[in-house]
């Protein structure tokens, strides 16, 4: 049976990504700093096919008590989804203080680059046994601005670096690869840094402007970005594939000098 460890695991994208690695016939272990997991995953965790630790994903301690849990439950672990983040509410650079841009660089960094290179570190040696996979969590911020303030598109642009110096470090033995999906309406929070430690963005996302924008215009959701993971996770399906960050993302990127979805527009029918 195949393991995966996902950061972040108890809410939004990594939530979904738990379920649908189950349903895949696959034990996972989840590793977020919320406290308890909510009641969905902690059925998963009386079933026995999920293990769990709160902690920080930039906390190597964290994944030395989980890998060891995981090794003694499930056996090899074959993946790692490094998925943990935060955003930064798209708070400009001249929006903030010289405090804020000091706490706020040094909070979001910790989690969405810091902690990718642990998780990457923490389970490089076990990956490397199973011949496994590592797949990142990063945003059409990590290939066009605008997706985020300065800070969020930095930190996402930091981890196709991340991909291709892994992806080039670890081969033949390890797969590093990245998603950048686009919006999806989660929890997702700031950096406490930026006033943001307590803000959802599923309160303030406009997914139909959203939809607007890109040129499939329809408004995403969570289960539509999983596919992309088993692809990269599973050396069955991607096993010649390493170094890609694969754009899930509506056609954001090819959207044009037009504001509008398309070349079909709705109301030429
Ligand atoms: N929501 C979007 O529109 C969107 C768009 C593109 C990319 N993403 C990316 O998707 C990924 C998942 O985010 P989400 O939208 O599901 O948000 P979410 O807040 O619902 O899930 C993120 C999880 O990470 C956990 N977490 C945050 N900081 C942590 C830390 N320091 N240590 C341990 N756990 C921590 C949170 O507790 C939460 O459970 C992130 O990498 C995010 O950048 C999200």
């Amino acid at each position: 049976m195949s393991s995966v460890l996902i950061t972040g695991g108890a809410s939004g994208l990594g939530a979904a990504l738990v379920h649908r690695f189950v349903r895949e016939g696959w034990s996972v272990g989840v590793l977020d700093r919320r406290p308890e997991l909510p009641d969905d995953l902690a059925r998963l965790e009386r079933r026995g096919v999920l293990a769990f630790e709160s902690g920080d994903a930039a906390d190597h301690s964290a994944y030395d008590r989980l890998v060891s849990e995981m090794s003694a439950r499930f056996g090899s672990i074959d993946a790692l989804i490094a998925n943990a983040a935060v955003w930064d509410y798209s708070r400009a650079l001249l929006d903030m203080t010289p405090e804020e841009l000091d706490a706020g660089f040094d909070q979001l960094f910790a989690v969405n680059v810091k902690g990718y290179l642990v998780a990457a570190h923490a389970l490089a040696p076990a990956l490397a046994e199973s011949g496994g996979a590592m797949v990142l969590t990063l945003s059409n911020a990590a290939l066009y601005p605008g997706g985020g303030g300065p800070l969020y598109v930095a930190s996402k642009h930091a981890g196709v670096g991340i991909v291709r110096q892994l992806a080039y470090e670890l081969a033949p033995q390890v797969r590093v690869n990245a998603v950048a999906p686009a919006g999806m309406a989660t929890a997702l929070s700031g950096p406490p840094g930026l006033g943001q430690g307590e803000q959802r963005f599923d309160e303030v996302w406009d997914g139909a402007a959203f939809a607007a924008r890109v040129p499939l215009g329809f408004v995403p959701e969570v289960a539509d970005y999983v596919e992309a993971f088993i692809y990269l996770a599973d050396r069955e399906k991607s096993r010649a594939v390493t170094g890609i960050v694969l754009p899930v993302e509506l056609g954001l990127g090819v959207r044009g000098i037009r504001n509008v979805a398309g070349g079909v527009r709705r109301d030429r029918n």
